[in-house]
């Protein structure tokens, strides 16, 4: 295939794999060589996502992620097994040898350059005499021509195929235009351009890549924005704009707003770690985006009821992901752009240094929705607020709070405070009987995460402690009569024994890097799971000899009669004593 396996293994060589996940990961030494942190693939509190520096590998025990350098590019950056290379070929100062082609990639970095070249003709019709309207919308809004330059900004003129006729000109097709989102069919045939007559945002990426646009009416009207549609570049739910500037900052949080005017103006008034999402509420792969940059996020959204719903969304999200969040309220103003307008940029830094930990914002939230002259509706409050309350983990501040809620329901804090501990201890039964599951489930989760069926559990272990030892050591295995494939339980596993053994027999080196492009990622993932369990490394050769005798003696007997002595081994090592038919 496309790039040599000596390239793939000196790429993996230039690119530790402690390095390039410390950053996007923090990781702390726990015991043995291991380094562990949260996963930056699912949502955790504990870290169960762990680095292998030794065998170069990544594996998460919670999701079952797991991989080589490479495959954590491709998995956390969102790319394709070759551009990942590239990406990694580029932080090592490596040159790409030249490539098969893969139609995606072409695909992807014609429209990337269709979406730059689409970027420009905006930027130049701003300047230009056509676009007078946008420049005043912009003096209008008061945000300035250094601005404007900042963000890349641009007209979309009000005509049906200036854009269709520029890049056109350039050599672009209309198709590609199409795919790129940037013009639709038109009902008799022929195509018109998608953004017309509005104020032009690039969205840039946190490579900087024009990925999409969001264009903005000049004025009022409906819809407000317009946006890229899904393209091969785009996907507004993974995207936010302003995220290629904020990623920058040094003011050591970000704040998320709703408008991209607002971006523009925080910035403009030296806030330069304001992102806004792409018309959506925040989704949770745009959490898990800004937590690669920040764990701290200021929720600016405006002050209207659509605002604030979303605020509580979003910090739901952001708290699962471990993240400080705090709530901006701007009283006297929309959003942030007005209150910057209306009582200027210091009294919005005080507004920052003094806005309300989330608690507090949430314990609002709640009283709001109460009457509480009313008595049953002040039980309902009192019981929404100590839910609240129960969830945090200071004794000292759940006691202030509650205090604080009694004194506005008007009743004892001891009652609050019984039904905080209730709600707690509720709480903390469902949290240990779901862990009580996580640690029930590594059989099946394991098939599951894995999408492969043992069809025999007992040779499974013998299976995999085969392959982990002929990766690991495949010298282990001269002298001694190779297992067939055939003893394999699993198509995946006997993929990945055969591909491991012929590299054995012709004595080439191997490397989960390199395996990237012959074996399949559920083929990788199920390796990097085997390889990264315990290998006994001083009695290899003894455990060698046991999982070959075991492999020999289950393929002998029948599979079914075999599980049930399995399952009735399984019973007498824990003591059930009963037993069965
Ligand atoms: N929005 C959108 N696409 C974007 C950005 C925002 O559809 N790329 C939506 C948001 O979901 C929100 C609204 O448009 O509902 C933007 O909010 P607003 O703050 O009103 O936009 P601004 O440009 O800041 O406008 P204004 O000056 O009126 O505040
Ligand atoms: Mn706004």
């Amino acid at each position: 295939m496309a790039f040599s396996e000596l390239f793939l293994q000196e790429l993996a060589e230039r690119n530790d794999i402690v390095d390039v996940v410390s950053g996007y990961v923090q990781l702390t030494k726990r015991s043995g060589s291991n380094l562990f942190g949260l996963c930056p693939f699912h949502s955790e509190k504990t870290p169960s996502f762990s680095v292998a520096p030794d065998k170069q590998i990544y594996h998460c025990f919670g999701c079952g992620k797991g991989g080589s350098v490479i495959g954590f590019i491709m998995e956390i950056e969102n790319l394709s097994f070759p551009d990942a290379v590239a990406f990694l070929a580029r932080r090592a100062g490596m040159a790409i040898p030249e490539q098969e082609d893969d139609p995606n990639a072409r695909k992807r970095e014609r429209m990337l350059a269709l979406n730059r070249e689409a970027a420009r003709f905006f930027y130049d019709q701003l300047k230009s005499p056509e676009g007078g309207r946008a420049q005043e919308y912009l003096t209008r809004r008061q945000l300035s021509g250094r601005t404007a330059k900042n963000f890349g900004l641009g007209f979309a003129p009000d005509t049906w195929t200036s854009l269709t006729d520029a890049m056109k000109a350039r050599g672009y097709t209309e198709q590609e235009l199409f795919d790129a989102g940037l013009v639709r069919h038109g009902k008799k045939g022929g195509v018109y351009d998608t953004f017309r007559d509005r104020l032009m945002f690039p969205v840039i990426d946190v490579r900087g890549n024009v990925i999409g646009f969001s264009g903005r009416i000049l004025g009022d009207g409906e819809p407000k924005y317009m946006n890229t549609p899904e393209t091969l570049v785009f996907s507004k739910s993974h995207n936010l704009f302003g995220l290629n500037l904020a990623k920058k900052s040094k003011m050591g949080f970000i704040i998320l707003v709703e408008g991209n005017v607002d971006v523009a103006s925080l910035h403009q008034a030296g806030f330069d770690c304001a992102v806004a999402s792409l018309g959506t509420s925040l989704t949770p792969e745009q959490a898990r985006l800004l937590s690669r940059y920040t764990n701290e996020i200021v929720i600016a959204y405006d002050g209207d009821n659509a605002g604030q719903k979303a605020a509580q969304r979003a910090i739901g999200l952001l708290e699962k992901l471990d993240m400080r969040v705090r709530v901006l309220r701007m009283e006297g103003a929309k959003d942030p752009d007005e209150y910057i307008k209306t009582y200027g940029a210091d009294a919005f830094r005080n507004l920052l240094e003094g806005s309300e930990n989330h608690i507090e914002y949430r314990l609002q939230s709640v009283q709001r929705k109460y009457d509480l002259s009313a008595p049953e509706q002040k039980v309902a409050y009192v019981k929404e607020a100590a839910g609240v309350i129960a969830q945090l983990p200071g004794s000292v501040e759940r006691e202030v709070y509650a205090m604080r809620v009694a004194e506005l329901a008007g009743i004892q804090n001891a009652a609050v405070a019984d039904e905080i501990a209730r709600q707690r201890k509720q709480k903390l039964r469902t949290a240990r009987k779901e862990l009580a599951r996580e640690q029930l489930r590594p059989v099946r989760q394991r098939e599951k995460q894995s999408g492969v069926r043992y069809d025999n559990p007992h040779s499974a272990a013998a299976e995999e402690g085969v392959i982990r030892l002929l990766y690991l050591d495949s010298a282990l295995f001269s002298g001694l009569e190779p297992p067939k494939e055939e003893q394999f339980s699993s198509p995946e596993l006997r993929h990945i024994y055969s591909v491991l053994l012929s590299h054995a027999r012709e004595r080439r080196p191997v490397s989960l890097a390199a395996l990237g492009e012959t074996l399949s990622s559920q083929e990788l993932q199920l390796l990097t799971r085997i390889i990264q369990q315990d290998d006994l490394s001083d009695r290899r050769e003894q455990a060698l000899r046991d999982y070959i005798h075991i492999l020999n003696t289950d393929s002998l007997t029948g599979g079914d009669t075999d599980l049930r002595a399995y399952a009735d081994k399984l019973k007498e090592r824990k003591g059930y004593g009963g037993t069965t038919k």
